[in-house]
């Protein structure tokens, strides 16, 4: 074990980690602080108690799919394929390989072409004329667009873990997204506009030059390898905007610890209409009244601090699930575990698919992708299409979402600290992004320079990570599910709708690996071509040699993975098809499974929302 790792596991959380004057976050002593400070009831909670869940359920309502109805446009399917890099059938992929058409370039995403930018199409179908659209562009650049310089020794920022973090750090946040949302709207460091910034980016507002052919081709930031670096440039420049305003250079963004117990509830500083500080009258810039009213957690008088535990396992379309609350935080361990260490198995698998500009390929969002998708939802699934948070255009316009994706950033930083490797693709280390910096002044960035975030000037609090101890425990027995089952093969069961439960017996090409060819070749799943409309929450959770078909508790080793989304736009009436592929590592999980001699699995795939709305294509094993 790295020492990182024994550090992670066995230290518990000093302050003076993150400052060098030991109370400077602790524990406010005021009424009202305290309040806000006090700690969910599962603070000394332990992993191990997870190990001795009763495995009935209580109360599962067992939604399996939306009840909205669906039918596929008439438009032809290839029309409405968003074709991301806009040249349809551009490319190919032929076995592993890419095969390059006319307009399918490997050449780096230059940053986005302002004079191309267009409104953010929120409507269903975003080719129709009458679609509903939103205006996302950034203001036009006065000045010439310029390389940023990262400053040469920064001054430290330590990002706090929101849960933890006292008065003085809560008024001083306050006070900067205030400064923010002071600023004129028309200013590009206004929340305003830092709000549509992900809209632009992130709703196909934008368009880049394509590197050959001069055609603007729109593309986004979710669903592949530009995620992360993306996600880390936007709240880098949010975060130095944040501290001038201030005029604070140490100013940090606190980020939402929500892998943590402690950290498994909204940060309370967020949750009031008035500031949560005594004394104080003013509005609390932190406040978003777009957000699920039944995921807050309640400070008022009757039911002070009651904590709503935070489900990575959120269904949407089916409610809360009525799960005891540690069954739900040991879920989201084990949830947390597999998208971080099982599923994580090499850089495309944890970071996204490779895309490429005029390809019209690679969508398929990384494990570090579908770990983030839930806070979305459960923060932002209302009645108001989802906003704020739960929808892509809107998202940005909740102060959540920086805190939400600092968490994100920060599980990026983990990663490679047990072990992972980011890209080496030239096309990947020299993207490029527009974004304006804390002068206000437009700069364009490239990935190869937000890799090390000491370069950057920014490290994250240090807290105990007890998902990396949740690893579902072993079988004790070898199951016979698999053997004994009469579920119809991969060429039987696919293509097929996911509106019930999906059993398949997937033939291995390899068993029994020796652990050093494990060691060199990762056994994933893959699940080609899962087509859904990009307006919708889908879900859909999957699990192997199982015997159950409700599939509500994680915790254990036959819950492998789930694939979700998060919609893009407005309405339920249908909408244009996004394609996309999942990935599930197979090796710690067969392990677990006693399955590892096995020549064939059971995979259960099962739908949770929209499942009606979705197609897969085939199922395959492969070694990366
Ligand atoms: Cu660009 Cu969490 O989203």
């Amino acid at each position: 074990m790295s020492s990182f790792l024994s550090t992670a596991l066995s230290s518990s959380f000093t302050p003076s980690s993150i400052s060098s004057t030991k109370d400077h976050y602790k524990i406010a002593s005021s009424t009202q602080i305290s309040l806000l400070n006090k700690k969910p009831n599962n603070q000394h909670f332990h992993v191990s108690a997870c190990k001795a869940i009763p495995p009935q359920r209580k109360n599962n309502k067992n939604s399996s799919s939306s009840s909205l109805s669906f039918e596929t446009s008439k438009v032809d399917r290839r029309n409405m394929l968003l074709g991301l890099g806009g040249a349809y059938g551009a490319a190919t992929i032929i076995g592993d390989k890419l095969a390059l058409g006319a307009d399918c370039t490997d050449l780096p995403l230059p940053y986005p072409d302002l004079t191309a930018c267009t409104k953010s199409v929120i409507s269903p179908i975003p080719d129709d004329p009458n679609a509903e659209q939103v205006e996302c562009c950034p203001p036009t650049p006065l000045s010439e667009i310029k390389p940023y310089k990262i400053p040469v020794n920064p001054v430290k920022r330590i990002r706090p873990a929101a849960h933890l973090v006292d008065e003085a750090y809560i008024r001083k946040y306050m006070n900067a997204i205030e400064a923010m949302k002071a600023l004129p709207d028309k200013d590009p460091r206004s929340f305003y506009q830092q709000a549509k910034i992900h809209c632009a980016y992130c709703n196909y507002g934008h368009k880049v030059k394509h590197p050959v052919t001069g055609e603007e081709v729109r593309f986004s930031v979710h669903g592949n390898w530009f995620f992360l670096p993306f996600h880390r440039w936007y709240l880098y420049f949010f975060e130095r905007i944040a501290g001038e305003l201030i005029n604070d250079p140490t100013f940090a963004l606190p980020y939402w610890n929500w892998d943590a117990p402690c950290g498994m509830t909204i940060p309370a500083m967020f949750v009031p209409e008035m500031s949560p500080l005594a004394g104080e009258t003013r509005p609390n810039p932190l406040y978003d009244a777009l957000r699920n009213p039944d995921h807050l957690p309640l400070n008022n008088d009757q039911d002070r601090c009651r904590q709503i535990v935070f489900d990575l396992n959120f269904n949407r379309a089916g409610g809360d699930n009525q799960l005891p609350d540690i069954t739900r935080v040991c879920n989201n361990l084990a949830f947390v575990y597999r998208n971080m260490v099982s599923n994580a198995v090499d850089a495309e698998r944890f970071m996204g698919n490779k895309y490429y500009v005029g390809c019209d390929i690679g969508r398929g969002a990384g494990s570090c992708e579908l770990l983030h998708n839930p806070a979305h939802s459960w923060t932002g699934t209302t009645q108001n299409n989802n906003e704020d948070m739960g929808n892509f255009y809107s998202a940005g316009f909740d102060p959540i979402f920086y805190c939400h994706h600092g968490n994100v950033d920060r599980t990026w930083d983990v990663w490679r600290k047990l072990g992972g490797n980011d890209f080496g693709d030239q096309a990947w280390l020299d993207s490029k992004f527009f974004f304006y910096d804390e002068l206000g002044d437009p700069v364009y960035v490239s990935v190869k320079d937000c890799l090390d975030e000491e370069k950057l000037g920014y490290e994250y609090q240090k807290v105990e990570l007890p998902w990396l101890q949740a690893r579902p425990p072993r079988k004790l027995e070898k199951s016979d599910v698999a053997a004994n089952s009469t579920a119809p093969t991969v060429a039987n069961a696919f293509p097929a709708k996911l509106d019930k439960v999906i059993k398949v017996l997937v033939q291995r090409p390899k068993k029994a690996r020796s652990a050093s060819q494990k060691k060199k070749k990762k056994e994933i799943l893959v699940f080609q071509d899962i087509e859904y409309p990009m307006n919708e929450f889908v879900k859909f959770d999957v699990f192997i040699n199982d015997e159950d078909e409700v599939g509500d508790l994680m915790s254990k080793a036959e819950f492998a993975g789930t694939f979700s989304t998060i919609p893009h736009g407005k309405g339920h009436e249908g909408g244009q098809v996004m394609a996309s592929s999942f990935t599930i590592g197979l090796d710690e999980v067969l392990e677990d499974l006693q399955a590892d001699d096995d020549e064939y699995i059971l995979v259960t795939l099962i739908p949770k929302a929209g499942g009606n709305k979705v197609t897969i294509d085939g199922l395959k094993i492969d070694f990366v």
